[in-house]
């Protein structure tokens, strides 16, 4: 494997300044920064976006190319189906997605319990920080 996507949903481009007391003070820079470092050779490329229709895009590419998938997906998590099913035709060609959350969603409010993406996705990693994103990387590089 010689490249990763880490793919991030809505709100998480205010990572940094985004209640800090919840998401830690981390940027997207830094979590740039992180993995590559963590990654060796392995190219990794941190995307957000707050446009469904664009992280679906960003799927789809992910399954052209063969490509495994370290994906927040943030507020879509708890409803949208559209993204299930483009998650779902990722793991459906056998390329590894991991879905990650930087806080814990089972320990917040209520309607961050359900994840319509789980089902569909490798593993969950949930509730590490910016750590939640490195233990998937391991877990894809190992
Ligand atoms: C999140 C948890 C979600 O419930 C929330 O909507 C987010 C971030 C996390 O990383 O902890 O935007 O996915």
């Amino acid at each position: 494997m010689s490249r990763i996507l880490v793919l991030n949903g809505p709100n998480l481009g205010r990572l940094g300044t985004r209640e800090p007391d919840v998401y830690g003070s981390f940027t997207l820079v830094d979590l740039q920064k992180t993995l590559s470092a963590a990654a060796g050779s392995v190219e990794v490329d941190v995307r957000q976006t707050d446009s469904e229709p664009e992280l679906m895009s960003w799927l789809f590419e992910a399954v052209d190319t063969k490509t495994p998938v370290i994906l927040n997906p943030a507020a879509f998590t708890h409803y949208s189906y559209a993204l299930r099913d483009a998650v779902a035709q990722v793991t459906k060609a056998g390329i590894p997605l991991i879905e990650v959350h930087i806080s814990n969603p089972h320990a917040r409010e209520e309607f961050r319990h359900n994840s319509v993406i789980s089902a569909v996705a490798t593993g969950v990693i949930a509730g590490f920080g910016q750590d939640s994103y490195l233990l998937a990387l391991t877990q894809l590089t190992r």
